[in-house]
C-alpha cells in the first residue's frame, strides 16, 4: 500500500536515460517507506473513532443474534444490520479493489480495510450479538476488571505473543508460520484457505463468520465468565483457538490476494 516511488527505483532511475529519469524521478510526493501487512493491518481500528470514520464502525463485526452456548449460527439477512457488516464489508471491499474505474489511492485503501476485515473476523466476538460483543462482560484479568470482547481482541493474543514488541511480534509470527508449514496446522491451510470466491459476494465471510461464531458456543462463552478470573484456565484453554484462528486470518488472507492479484484460486 505504499504510495509514491520508493528510494530504490528513484535512484536506479538516475543512471539509465534522460527520458526515463524524468518520467521516473519527478514523484509527485516525496518517497515513502515501504510498507508492510503489520503497519497497515490496524489503521481501520484507528479510522473507526474519528468523526470521519464513524460510519465504517459496523464494518468491524456481525451481530449473530442465536443463543449461545445452547445453539450458535451467523445469517445475512437476520444479522448484517442496515449500516453494514462485516460481511458485506469485505465483498464491498473485495470488489473495489479490483475496481478499475477507481484511483490507485481508492483501491489501495480498499486493500487496507480488507487487510483488517480477514483478520477482526475470526475473532469470534466479532461475530456476535449477546452483550455487543462481550463488551458488557466484564471478567477478572489479574486482578482487574476487563472486558470480554477486549479480552479476546488484545489481552489473551498479548499474554501469547508475550508483549507486543516488534521483536516478540516477529518470533510469535514465525511460529505461527511454522506450524502451518510443518506442525500441527500443515495438514488444516488448504481447507482454511479453501473459500476463495472473491467474486461470489459475503459467501466465503458468511464461512468464516460461522466458523469463528461455533466458538461461543463451544468455549467462549460455554460457561458464564461474568465476573470469573479469566488469565488463568479459561486463558489456557482459548490460547489454541486463538493460535489458530490467527493462523486461518494468515492463510485467508494469502489465499484472498493470491485469487484477487496474481489470479491463482487459493495458497497458490
Ligand atoms: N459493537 C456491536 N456489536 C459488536 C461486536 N460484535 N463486536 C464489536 N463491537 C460491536
Ligand atoms: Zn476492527
Amino acid at each position: 500500500t505504499a504510495s509514491g516511488s520508493s528510494t530504490s527505483a528513484a535512484s536506479a532511475s538516475t543512471s539509465i536515460s534522460g527520458s526515463l529519469v524524468s518520467s521516473i524521478a519527478a514523484p509527485t510526493a516525496p518517497p515513502t517507506k515501504q510498507l508492510t501487512l503489520v503497519d497497515i493491518a490496524s489503521w481501520a481500528d484507528d479510522f473507526r473513532y474519528t468523526p470521519e470514520g464513524a460510519f465504517s464502525a459496523s464494518f468491524h463485526y456481525v451481530d449473530a443474534e442465536d443463543e449461545p452456548p445452547k445453539k450458535c449460527n451467523v445469517k445475512y439477512q437476520r444479522d448484517c444490520g442496515e449500516s453494514g457488516c462485516i460481511l458485506s464489508a469485505i465483498a464491498n471491499y473485495t470488489s473495489r479493489v479490483q475496481d478499475h474505474s477507481l484511483d490507485a489511492k481508492q483501491r489501495a485503501q480498499a486493500l487496507k480495510w480488507i487487510t483488517h476485515f480477514l483478520g477482526d473476523i475470526q475473532q469470534p466476538l466479532h461475530d456476535e450479538a449477546i452483550a455487543i460483543g462481550g463488551n458488557q462482560i466484564n471478567v477478572d484479568w489479574n486482578g482487574t476488571v476487563v472486558n470480554l470482547h477486549h479480552i479476546w481482541d488484545t489481552e489473551m493474543p498479548t499474554k501469547l505473543a508475550g508483549q507486543f514488541t516488534p521483536e516478540n511480534v516477529k518470533a510469535w509470527t514465525k511460529k505461527i508460520v511454522k506450524e502451518l508449514e510443518f506442525g500441527q496446522f500443515r495438514h488444516h491451510k488448504w481447507d482454511w484457505a479453501s473459500c476463495t470466491d472473491i467474486d461470489a459476494g459475503a459467501a466465503c465471510p458468511l464461512v468464516w463468520a460461522r466458523e469463528a461464531n461455533s466458538f461461543v458456543c463451544s468455549y467462549v462463552l460455554k460457561t458464564d465468565p461474568t465476573g470469573k478470573e479469566a488469565s488463568g484456565a479459561y486463558y489456557e484453554g482459548a490460547a489454541p483457538i486463538i493460535e489458530m484462528q490467527i493462523a486461518k486470518g494468515g492463510v485467508r488472507l494469502a489465499a484472498w490476494l493470491n485469487t484477487i492479484f496474481a489470479g491463482y484460486p487459493g495458497l497458490w
